[in-house]
């Protein structure tokens, strides 16, 4: 089965296979460098990793329009349902779910999280997704931690981890995240949307193939991974 994997720019990213529609921390309508707007996608699902505006942005308008299901740590679920949003899945850290396109695991992420109007969101979280044979870790918004070891030994076909530093972890400490995970792919996230987290993921790429024995792959936003 191929998979599809966009990135929205930023942290969002949209992964897509004949069965289902993911949306992850979708941040597009405000984003200078999203490719699409929201009211074009239509998911089945919607992961939020944590409150931060550049994570939620759109998630109650995209929820409201196609009914799909909010999923996120407890606490940030329940926001969405006192805005009125029905179809919603609260998870806790180290919590999996089977769902019928595959499972889905909420693991750690060191980060804080709050929505923009102050309003407790949780803690933050990453997602695994396993679909048929495949594992792909979503690191969202955090920095490094020597656990990611564990998030790794069941093997990952694809990690995305930020690379941005100030806010998340930068590029040296996701090489290092890279070792530890050690998947066959990984991709960047969270850099280049503003100038206070410009990177070179050239460089980062180079860094990952010299270092690690995972393969770099570095898109444009609105860009395709096929996998
Ligand atoms: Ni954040
Ligand atoms: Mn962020």
């Amino acid at each position: 089965m191929t998979m599809n994997l966009r990135w929205l720019g930023h942290a969002s990213w949209w992964l897509e296979t004949e069965q289902v529609k993911i949306l992850i921390d979708p941040f597009l309508n405000d984003s200078p460098t999203s490719p699409v707007r929201a009211e074009e996608l239509d998911p089945d699902y919607l992961l939020v990793s944590h409150g931060h505006a550049d994570h939620t942005a759109d998630v109650e308008s995209i929820a409201r329009r196609t009914g799909a299901m909010v999923i996120g740590v407890f606490e940030l679920v329940e926001y969405y349902g006192r805005k009125g949003i029905e179809n919603r899945l609260g998870m806790n850290i180290g919590g999996q779910v089977e769902l019928p396109f595959g499972s889905l695991k909420m693991v750690r992420a060191e980060h804080s999280s709050s929505f923009p109007d102050g309003t407790y969101a949780g803690c933050p979280a990453g997602f695994v997704i396993s679909i048929d044979t495949r594992r792909i870790y979503f690191a969202c918004d955090t920095g490094l931690f020597r656990d990611m070891q564990l998030i790794g030994a069941d093997g990952l076909d694809l990690a995305v981890l930020p690379i941005g530093d100030l806010f998340t972890m930068g590029p040296a400490e996701s090489v290092q995240a890279t070792e530890w995970l050690a998947p066959r792919q990984v991709l960047p996230a969270h850099y280049n949307t503003w100038p206070p987290i410009e990177q070179d993921p050239q460089a980062w790429a180079e860094q990952i193939r010299s270092q690690t024995g995972a393969e770099p792959i570095v898109l444009e936003p609105g860009e395709i991974h096929r996998f």
